[in-house]
């Protein structure tokens, strides 16, 4: 790839490179790390990532008092956040994200990737219904052939999302090619930028199947 491919490949594209996100996301990457280490790192990082993923969220004032006087303070402006979860993995950055948001509301997208075929096959799908006026969080640890994040958002998009972002924790550079040839207008959000995918579109180095390793099913 050229260096303006590459270049216009990476516009929206924004890798969180905070120190303690890379720290705990390298003991995640240890195979020797735990189950439940394993998801305790992914919550707390994702509390990280939330805090980068809407830091550019519009403010507006409302009038309060404190105990010393009147004043217009900040308070986010508009309608609640939708965090959208792509099922099974996404659920381990939906837990940290209600945390920090927890008035926003959650849509949950049922998918798995084929093993064969590598394409995503949709068994769930259940969202809140006025997703056109919210900002839609869109959030899966992994892009990899990026088959299952283009599928849930193409489904949010035809239930009537608008504004979307998707968050991850690792991307592959070919799934960030493929997103952003089929959602060139969605942000990208991730931890790392890992160097490439293997024949059976698992990310390399990576960090192994990230559903598995949440839930001990391997
Ligand atoms: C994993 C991961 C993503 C998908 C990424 O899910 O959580 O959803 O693979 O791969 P892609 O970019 O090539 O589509 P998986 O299908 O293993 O389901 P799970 O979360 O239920 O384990
Ligand atoms: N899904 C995962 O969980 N890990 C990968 O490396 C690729 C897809």
């Amino acid at each position: 790839m050229s260096d303006q491919a590459s270049d216009d490949v990476m516009q929206g594209v924004t890798v969180v490179d905070h120190p303690l996100v890379q720290h705990k996301l390298s003991i995640m990457r240890n195979q020797e790390t735990s189950t439940g280490s394993f998801r305790r790192l992914l919550r707390e990082i994702s509390l990280l990532l939330c805090y980068e993923v809407t830091r550019d969220l519009e403010l507006t004032t409302k009038s309060i008092h404190t105990p010393m006087e009147a004043m217009d303070a900040p308070v986010l402006k508009g309608k609640k956040l939708v965090f959208a979860s792509i099922l099974r993995a996404g659920n381990g950055l939906l837990e940290g994200m209600l945390d920090l948001v927890p008035s926003a509301r959650v849509a949950h997208v049922g998918l798995y990737r084929d093993p064969v075929t590598l394409e995503a096959v949709e068994y769930y799908y259940k969202a809140p219904t006025d997703l056109s006026d919210r900002l839609v969080i869109a959030v899966d640890p992994m892009l990899a052939t990026a088959n299952s994040a283009t599928a849930a958002i193409e489904k949010l998009q035809e239930s009537g999302a608008k504004n979307i972002r998707f968050l991850c924790l690792l991307a592959a550079p070919e799934g960030i090619a493929s997103f952003r040839e089929r959602l060139p207008d969605v942000p990208i959000y991730t931890a790392a930028i890992d160097s490439h995918l293997n024949e059976k579109g698992y990310i390399l180095p990576g960090l192994g199947d990230a559903g598995d390793r949440m839930y001990g099913t391997k």
